[in-house]
């Protein structure tokens, strides 16, 4: 098990859901709004996204449950309380796993079994994995034409569990985002954090 599972198990007790919810206050008192709800929608609204959403490190209130109509949302966090989220809306498939574990294992292959992702959301989890990694291996099964939207701020979050692999800046990113076969869409900055929207060209 990963130094960052163990923790995670730590703060995850059974029946004492005040533990989990003093976790959620640490992500809360160390990052900030994204605006990233809106612009979501806002694609959303004109029948962008699609059928399938990855939402990788979604936490306890996935953004992806505000979409209409995807018929499934996957979920990959390294929170326990995730294994229970449901949406009324569309089926949901929780993967609970730290994803720098999931990117070294076959488990990844796992997502394969869902056909091709039409959308991907990361809002705020590139600090904490093994982003290039993460991104490489998402940009192979996501859809042609198919959106990703990033929310990230270098060097922002919470420090001590921060991935030495963490992005240096959003221009790496966006240059990163290229070379997987991503057309950058929009590039944008709210409440200190950039906001990237690409599709995938190729
Ligand atoms: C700042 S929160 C963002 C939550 C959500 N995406 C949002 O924007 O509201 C970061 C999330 O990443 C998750 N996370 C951090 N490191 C992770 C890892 N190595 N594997 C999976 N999830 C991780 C945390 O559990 C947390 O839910």
């Amino acid at each position: 098990m990963s130094n960052l599972l163990q923790t995670m198990n730590n703060y995850y007790s059974p029946g004492k859901n005040y533990r989990v919810d003093s976790w959620i206050e640490e992500w809360t008192q160390h990052t900030y709004p994204t605006n990233l709800k809106e612009k979501l929608i806002a694609y959303d609204n004109k029948n962008l996204l699609g059928h399938v959403v990855l939402d990788l490190g979604c936490g306890p209130k996935p953004l992806s449950f505000n979409l209409s109509e995807p018929k499934r949302a996957i979920l990959v966090d390294v929170v326990p309380m995730i294994k229970s989220l449901k949406s009324e809306h569309f089926e949901v498939v929780s993967l609970w796993s730290d994803i720098d574990e999931l990117l070294k294992s076959d488990e990844y292959k796992f997502l394969d079994d869902y056909g091709p992702i039409d959308t991907v959301i990361a809002s705020s989890i590139f600090n904490y994995v093994d982003w290039k990694k993460l991104l490489s291996e998402q940009s192979k099964i996501q859809a042609f034409d198919g959106y990703l939207f990033i929310a990230n701020m270098t060097n922002r979050g919470v420090p001590r569990l921060f991935s030495k692999k963490r992005p240096i800046s959003t221009d790496e990113i966006i240059y990163e985002l290229l070379s997987c076969g991503y057309e950058l869409k929009e590039k944008t900055n709210m409440n200190v954090v950039d906001l990237i929207v690409a599709q995938k060209v190729y």
